[in-house]
C-alpha cells in the first residue's frame, strides 16, 4: 500500500502541475481544435482527445487475415444531433454511445457555450439538461468547430432561430468550405450575417432571428446539413415549415425530433425525393438516445477484411438506415460477402451485426442517385475498386468537392500514387481494378480523415506499404482506428 506521506505528496505534485499548466495553458492542444483553451484546461472528458503538435505519419503494410468482433464508435451525425436536440429540449437527455471524437466533443461544447447542462457521465454516456426551443443564452466567445462542417452547419440552423448573435469558426479546412448554401435558407428565415469571410466563409457572425419566418425551401443540393438547418431553425417559428429535396439525404434529423416529441411529417417526391414538414415551436422535451455503431466507420474495417485474403470479421450494432448504406449495396454488387443479422432498432434508427468475410471483386457502375446514401463513403469504395477485377465507375460525385478535403481530387491522388490507374471526368470517377494494387505511396490526407483511413486500409493488401503523412484528423470521427484495426491484425508501423 502506498503511504499517506507518498500519497500527500504525489498529490500535491500534480495539484501544483494542473494549477501551472491552466494558468499556463501550455498542454499540448490537438490541432483539431488550435485555438481556445488546451484539451485539459476544458474538462475531464475534453482530455480524451489530446495530441501532439507534429503530424504523426504512419505506415500500413500487408497483413495477414483480419478477424475478430468490434463495435466501431457511434454515429457521428446522429451524435450531433442528439447534443443539438437535447439542448433544446426541456428536461434531461440521456445519450448512450456518444461517439467521442474530436468533431462530436466541439458541438458538446458549443451546446454549453449557448447555455445547456451537458455532461459525460460514464464511457460514452452524457446527459444533457436543455434550455428549449429558441431558449439558447448568448455565447460569450467564438463557437469553434474544428473539422467539422455538420457540426457547424446545424448550430447555425439552431442559432438562427434564437434572437443571440453567435461567432462561428473553425479550422483551416472548415474556413475554406462554403456556408452559402445554409446561409441563404435561414436569411430567409429572417437571420442575419453581420461579418464573413468572402463568400459566407467562416469566421462569420450569425445574428439569430427574433421572430423567425417558417419558410418552403427547396434544398440546391441533396444535403442532410442544409435540410437540418432549416428544420433546427424552424423549430422555433411559428407554424408549418417544409423542405423539399429532389434526391432524399439522411433522415436522422427528422426521425429524432419525432422522437423528441415534434410534429414533422415526411412523404415521397418525385422518383427518389421527400417533402417533409415540420410544425414550429413544440415543446421538445428530454428523451434517451442509443447511438448505433456509424455505418461510414464501419466502412473501413469491412473495406479492409474484403480485400485482405482470410479475414473474417464481425461488426456489432452497425445502423443500417437504408439512407446511409448506399456503399453496403455497391459492395454486394461487386461481389462482397456482406451478411446481415440480429435487426433491430432505437428511435427509429434500425442497427444490425454484420459478417464481412474476403471476397473476389468486380468492378460495377455506381448511379449518381446513390450518392446521398454514401457520400462519405467514396474514398473507401475507390480502394476497394482499386483491388476488384475491371472497370469501377462513380458518377455524380460533385459533392465531394466541398467535403473536408476536395476528396475527388485527393482521392484521384491517392490512388495514383499508389499505381492505380484512376480518370476524373466531369463529375465522375473511373477507377480501373486490377485485382492488386502496388502500393509504395505517400499519400497526402489534406487535414481529411477518410483520406487517413482510406489509405490505412489500402495498405493493407498492396504490394508494398502505403504511408500517410498525417493520422491526427482520425480523431475527428474514429479516435481508436488505429488500435481497433491493429487488434484485428493490421500491421501499422
Ligand atoms: C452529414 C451529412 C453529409 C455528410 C456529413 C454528415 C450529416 O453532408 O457528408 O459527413 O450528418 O448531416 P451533406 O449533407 O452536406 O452532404
Amino acid at each position: 500500500m502506498e503511504s499517506w506521506e507518498f500519497v500527500e505528496k504525489r498529490c500535491f505534485t500534480w495539484l501544483v502541475a494542473t494549477l501551472l499548466s491552466i494558468a499556463l495553458c501550455t498542454h499540448p492542444d490537438s490541432r483539431v481544435t488550435p485555438r481556445g483553451p488546451c484539451g485539459t484546461c476544458r474538462g475531464v472528458e475534453d482530455t480524451i482527445l489530446t495530441q501532439s503538435d507534429r503530424p504523426s505519419p504512419l505506415e500500413s503494410r500487408a497483413s495477414g487475415p483480419l478477424t475478430g468482433k468490434v463495435r466501431v464508435p457511434g454515429d457521428k451525425s446522429i451524435s450531433h444531433r442528439a447534443l443539438i436536440l437535447g439542448a433544446l429540449a426541456v428536461g434531461e437527455t440521456r445519450i448512450s454511445g456518444l461517439l467521442e471524437g474530436e468533431d462530436v466533443l466541439n458541438t458538446a461544447r458549443s451546446m454549453r457555450a449557448l447555455g445547456a447542462q451537458v455532461q459525460r457521465s460514464g464511457d460514452f454516456a452524457w446527459t444533457v439538461r436543455g434550455v428549449g426551443v429558441a431558449g439558447f443564452a448568448q455565447p460569450e466567445n467564438p463557437l469553434d468547430f474544428g473539422n467539422s462542417g455538420t457540426g457547424c452547419r446545424l448550430v447555425m440552423g439552431a442559432v438562427a432561430g434564437c434572437p443571440i448573435t453567435a461567432i462561428f469558426d473553425g479550422d483551416a479546412s472548415l474556413r475554406s468550405r462554403p456556408m452559402r448554401r445554409v446561409l441563404d435558407p435561414l436569411e430567409l428565415m429572417g437571420a442575419r450575417v453581420g461579418a464573413s469571410e468572402a463568400g459566407g466563409r467562416l469566421p462569420l457572425t450569425l445574428i439569430g432571428a427574433r421572430d423567425p419566418l417558417p419558410i418552403l425551401y427547396r434544398t440546391p443540393v441533396a444535403s442532410a446539413q442544409i435540410k437540418s438547418a432549416v428544420l433546427l431553425a424552424g423549430l422555433a417559428a411559428p407554424g408549418v415549415t417544409t423542405v423539399i429535396e429532389t434526391e432524399a439525404s439522411r433522415d436522422h434529423t427528422e426521425l429524432m425530433l419525432k422522437h423528441f416529441g415534434a410534429q414533422i411529417v415526411s412523404s415521397p417526391e418525385g422518383s427518389h425525393g421527400r417533402r417533409i414538414a415540420l410544425t414550429g415551436q413544440p415543446e421538445l422535451h428530454g428523451a434517451e438516445v442509443v447511438v448505433p455503431a456509424d455505418p461510414s466507420s464501419a466502412a473501413f474495417p469491412i473495406v479492409a477484411a474484403l480485400i485482405v485474403e482470410g479475414s473474417d470479421l464481425i461488426l456489432s450494432d452497425v445502423m443500417t438506415n437504408p439512407l446511409r448504406t448506399g456503399l453496403f449495396t455497391t459492395l454486394r454488387e461487386m461481389g462482397a460477402s456482406i451478411e446481415e443479422s440480429g435487426l433491430r432498432g432505437d428511435a427509429g434508427e434500425p442497427m444490425a451485426q454484420l459478417r464481412v468475410r474476403a471476397s473476389k471483386l468486380r468492378g460495377v457502375e455506381v448511379p449518381p442517385e446513390r450518392a446521398p446514401s454514401m457520400i462519405d463513403e467514396y474514398l473507401v469504395l475507390a480502394v476497394a475498386a482499386s483491388f476488384a477485377e475491371g472497370t469501377t465507375i462513380m458518377r455524380g460525385l460533385q459533392e465531394l468537392r466541398v467535403k473536408e478535403s476536395d476528396r475527388l481530387e485527393a482521392t484521384a491522388a491517392m490512388l495514383r500514387v499508389n499505381g492505380v490507374k484512376v480518370e476524373i471526368s466531369g463529375n465522375d470517377m473511373i477507377v480501373e481494378g486490377r485485382g492488386h494494387v502496388p502500393g509504395a505511396g505517400l499519400v497526402a490526407t489534406h487535414m481529411d480523415h477518410r483520406i487517413a483511413m482510406s489509405a490505412l486500409v489500402m495498405g493493407l493488401a498492396s504490394d508494398k506499404p502505403v504511408k500517410v503523412d498525417d493520422t491526427a484528423f482520425i480523431a475527428t470521427s474514429f479516435p481508436d482506428f488505429i488500435p481497433m484495426m491493429r487488434g484485428l491484425g493490421a500491421e501499422f508501423s
